[in-house]
């Protein structure tokens, strides 16, 4: 988490560090500050919480200089306070940093015994001290950077400013990721291409262990073994830059909303003059597959948990789903005829991306399934297939989800041809019915005055409870989470048919219950266990379409959905989901696009 920048500029540097600091505020809004060089002196503007704050102290008191950088902050050591918001200082050397260092204790206490005075409680201040104490040595500053770097355990990227030094800035990538951006007579450091994309398009991404100089006239980067090494400059898409609510009055919305005509475009780039229909590289190969290994975070592990339900239908392929965190911790029995596959937005979850670099010495193929395809995800895979969502900038994730969904559920039919379960024909059909989805989702959307009207409801509960069979499990797991995410209510997930184990004991007349429940097989059972609810007097709010809501009889609250095709049931049902939390958290007025305590981006272990 934390976004990172850097300006080496031709101008004032403040107002565009503070336009970057907007564009990274996805990854964390606990604090935000910038440092300066004012006619070679340090000069640092910090304040709690979202940028605004920064905003306002910048107004009444501006920040003059040509080289900065900047950060915004989601609090890992060190409550959210000025003193531990960076930019950090000590002497003559200022550090922006994200990313954990993990011998920080060992550190503070060996510079603490050498006289240095601590003023924060961060990890970060750590750096800071220590390549100030090697400028005291009389070191230059790139000597002083790099035995600091040399010091360092953990993940990070940092960025390091020099006391009287306008032409130069110090940077280093290891675990976390960071981009050069190169511009005019201007040079730019960015956590990712989005912080760089109103500055320029020629961009560089530094490798593993790389760090670099930089100067108005370039960047000298070294790998991790000091070598003076090339990086190549990729151009980047204006696409990338075009961030805003587009007349919504939040990101969360704009990105519900335009789910039909994101995943039709999705659609297009995967579909293809082959025997199956589908356009994906042909190293995919499922037919050696003899166990695909499925591993995510959050909303992105939910959409794991749906296409389990699909590779073992559609192309009968052993499935095994971890949580990333959890997966290298569990010692997996992995071996090379696995496929293992890693699902992420950002593609820079920490958690997800050491779940591939541990698979990646076992399995036989790494996959992964990203939105952001210059990431470190997509990069460290064999194969890498984009979602082609556009920025998601709402912490709660919406749009990346159903395209996830999408992409995953084409996959299951590659394998289900490749591994003859699924005819040509077959495949065909099921393609026909992923194409149906876009025109079915904006039918679901359509239903948000009947969402809003509930919302108001559930917006008094304490707790709600969601409740799903098959796919629609994950499916009520993704609601429950979405809601916990923005509206702050208890929500809890289970299997329809678990609910009699244990959570029934919940049930009182004050307990909202949503059942999803599409008119398929399940259907039935999934009723009979919405009834055991009702005869406890729960609030049940039934999610169906007009058979299931006919045949369910006398239900307190409803929501009708379209009659869909069983296959593409989680992409529709998906937007009641979004659209309960949204309403929920409306009417409670919480912050829908930055909620406390989270971060869209998890780089942090
Ligand atoms: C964070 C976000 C979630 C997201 C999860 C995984 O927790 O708040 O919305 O689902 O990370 O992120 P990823 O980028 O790997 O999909």
């Amino acid at each position: 988490m934390c976004g990172i920048i850097g300006i080496l500029g031709t101008h004032e540097v403040s107002p565009q560090i503070h336009d970057a600091l907007k564009r990274l505020e996805y990854r964390g809004y606990d604090s935000a500050g910038i440092a300066t060089l004012n006619k070679g002196r340090l000069d640092i503007r910090r304040a709690v919480g979202k940028l605004i704050n920064l905003s306002d102290i910048l107004v009444h008191d501006p920040l003059p200089g040509r080289s900065g950088i900047g950060h915004t902050r989601w609090a890992t050591h060190g409550e959210p306070t000025v003193a531990n918001a960076h930019p950090h200082r000590a002497g003559r050397v200022a550090v922006v940093h994200n990313g954990i260092i993990e011998n920080f204790r060992a550190l503070r206490e060996q510079l603490e015994a050498q006289g240095a005075e601590f003023t924060s409680q961060t990890d970060t201040e750590t750096i800071v001290q220590l390549a100030s104490h090697y400028l005291d040595e009389g070191m230059t500053p790139t000597q002083a950077a790099r035995h600091t770097l040399e010091q360092l355990e953990g993940a990070f990227a940092l960025a390091f400013l020099f006391e009287g030094e306008e032409d130069l800035m110090i940077c280093a990538r290891r675990g976390s990721p960071l981009c050069i951006g190169h511009g005019a007579g201007e040079m730019y450091l960015g956590s990712d291409a989005i912080a760089l994309a109103e500055l320029t398009d020629r961009v560089t991404y530094l490798e593993e262990g790389d760090w670099a100089v930089l100067s108005r006239s370039g960047a000298m980067i070294f790998d991790a073994e000091d070598k003076q090494t090339n990086r190549p400059v990729t151009r980047i898409t204006l696409e990338a830059a075009r961030i805003d609510k587009s007349g919504h009055k939040h990101f969360m919305a704009k990105e519900i909303a335009e789910q039909p005509s994101i995943l039709q475009s999705a659609m297009a780039q995967y579909v293809g003059n082959t025997p199956d229909g589908l356009n994906l590289p042909e190293t995919l190969d499922f037919k050696q597959t003899d166990r695909l290994i499925l591993v995510a975070c959050g909303t992105a592990f939910y959409a794991c948990q749906v296409a389990k339900y699909w590779f073992e239908k559609l192309a009968g392929l052993p499935v095994e789903i971890d949580i990333a965190s959890e997966f290298r911790y569990r010692d997996p029995v992995l071996g090379p005829a696995n496929m293992a596959l890693f699902v992420s937005q950002s593609g820079e979850t920490a958690d997800t991306l050491a779940a591939l670099r541990h698979a990646r010495r076992h399995v036989g193929q790494v996959v992964s399934v990203v939105n952001v395809t210059t990431s470190s995800i997509a990069r460290e895979s064999d194969v890498a297939l984009p979602i082609h969502a556009g920025p998601e900038i709402g912490v709660a994730s919406t749009k990346a989800f159903t395209a996830q969904l999408q992409v995953l559920a084409l996959l299951a039919l590659r394998a289900g041809w490749q591994r003859g379960v699924l005819s040509a024909e077959g495949c065909k059909a099921r393609l026909a019915e992923l194409r149906l989805i876009p025109g079915f989702v904006a039918q679901a959307l359509d239903r948000e005055g009947e969402i809003r009207n509930l919302a108001e409801t559930l917006s008094q509960a304490r707790d709600v409870l969601f409740l799903g069979r098959g796919t629609m499990f994950p499916l009520a797991m993704e609601g429950a989470l979405k809601l916990k995410e923005i509206s702050y209510i208890h929500a809890e997930a289970y299997a329809a048919g678990e609910l009699k184990h244990g959570p029934i004991a919940l049930v009182d007349k004050e307990l909202p219950v949503i059942v999803f429940a599409p008119s398929d097989a399940l259907f039935e059972k999934t009723v009979s266990n919405m009834q055991e609810v009702m005869a406890r007097h729960g609030k049940v709010i039934l999610i169906s379409d007009l058979a299931g809501l006919t045949q369910a009889g006398d239900v307190p609250y409803r929501v009708q959905m379209p009659a869909i095709p069983e296959f593409i049931a989680p992409f529709i049902y998906a937007i009641p989901a979004q659209l309960i939390a949204y309403h929920t958290a409306l009417h409670r007025g919480t912050d829908v696009d930055q909620p406390r305590n989270l971060a869209k981006s998890v780089t942090v272990e």
